[in-house]
């Protein structure tokens, strides 16, 4: 039974109830997948960079961007099941801006899953994040869903443990976006082995949602918006038959498909990025699928940053991104192609191009 079929007898059997007209869009969308697993919504927080200036001064509009996520969140109805952190809560890792962020984020009312990120991690190695807050890599489900959080953010150990005279200085290369002194980032076969263990336990039909903070793919190595050994990561996932891939890090709308999987990117509550090709002039694999976040002013500090309500639907997910001071865009399966869409954008003529800032 296709979602609007299922939708309108949905909507008939409610009809008695005259109430119907009442209904927000979301509540009817919880109904969708009755009869072929349950429903839900979850929301997605990232990237929020929390940078401490001295003492108890914090940079204030990044403070206020997660500030201002966290009460969309709270505020909205239904509410979702839970909320997930997609990493970056830090600038430079310091405990100072991880509990500053954890402050804010103890005021969502609702259960959040964390993923770290290269700025939490490169000044201790996550070690303040693994005490305080939660474990790097871990699995859960929900409502028929397997869900597996992973630290995409690791190195080779060499430029981690012997290139840097300190770990400040190495927690300030690891932040920087174009930096010739950086390292790609690995998942690492450690990790790649615990994942082949807890996939191993999981039916082929259950649907995957793998959350990590690096695109688990390749779009452009210069600025670590890249995984490097993500092939060997996919190849563990393609037995699966419905699997999504969820990610921050590129503060940019994103998504793409290879072959089972589809990827879709988060954005940060600090600021957008701009597509590589776009700044550095250089080609980039930005899939072809992507209808690019329409931008159209880069010196409006909070145009285009924003955060995600996500539907999953019988392991269908539908992203819609809520972004201030954009217009908000929705990136849902076409049921035609199978592959992840904005339906609204499809005709070049109706797309604002992203500008080219060199
Ligand atoms: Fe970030
Ligand atoms: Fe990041």
């Amino acid at each position: 039974m296709s979602s609007e079929v299922s939708r309108r007898i949905f909507l008939q059997q409610l009809g008695a109830a005259a109430a119907v007209t009442a209904l927000p869009l979301s509540l009817v969308e919880i109904a969708w997948g009755a009869g072929k697993g349950e429903s839900f919504t979850f929301a997605y927080i990232s990237d929020p960079h929390i940078t401490q200036i001295k003492g108890t001064e914090f940079v204030d509009n990044f403070d206020k961007g997660l500030a201002k996520a966290v009460l969309e969140v709270n505020f909205m109805f239904p509410q979702p099941d839970f909320v997930v952190f997609g990493g970056d809560l830090a600038q430079l890792g310091k405990p100072e801006e991880l509990d500053h962020g954890m402050e804010m984020l103890s005021k969502l009312t609702l259960p959040v899953r964390y993923v770290i990120g290269e700025h939490d991690y490169y000044l201790d190695l996550g070690k303040y994040w693994e005490e305080k807050i939660s474990k790097l890599n871990y699995s859960f489900d929900h409502k028929g869903v397997h869900f597996v959080v992973l630290n995409s953010i690791l190195t080779d150990d060499d430029w981690t443990h012997k290139r840097w005279p300190t770990a400040a200085e190495r927690m300030q290369q690891m932040a920087r976006l174009d930096n010739p002194d950086g390292s790609p980032f690995m998942v690492k076969e450690a990790q790649r082995n615990w994942l082949k263990a807890d996939l191993a336990k999981i039916d082929k039909k259950t649907p995957i949602v793998v959350m990590s903070h690096s695109p688990l793919y390749k779009i452009y190595k210069g600025w670590n918006f890249w995984t490097d050994d993500a092939e060997e990561v996919q190849a563990l996932l393609q037995p699966f038959q419905q699997v999504t891939v969820l990610h921050g890090h590129v503060h940019q709308i994103l998504y793409n498909q290879i072959g089972n999987i589809t990827f879709h990117a988060m954005m940060s509550t600090a600021w957008p990025w701009p597509y590589p090709h776009s700044f550095a002039g250089k080609p980039s694999m930005v899939p072809k699928l992507t209808v690019p976040m329409n931008r159209a002013d880069p010196f409006h500090e909070r145009d285009a940053t924003g955060w995600s309500a996500i539907d999953l639907a019988s392991g269908k997910v539908t992203n819609r991104l809520e972004l201030w001071e954009n217009t908000p865009r929705t990136v849902a399966e076409d049921e035609k192609t199978g592959l992840p869409a904005d339906s609204q954008y499809q005709d070049p003529a109706k797309r604002i191009p992203p500008q080219d800032h060199y």
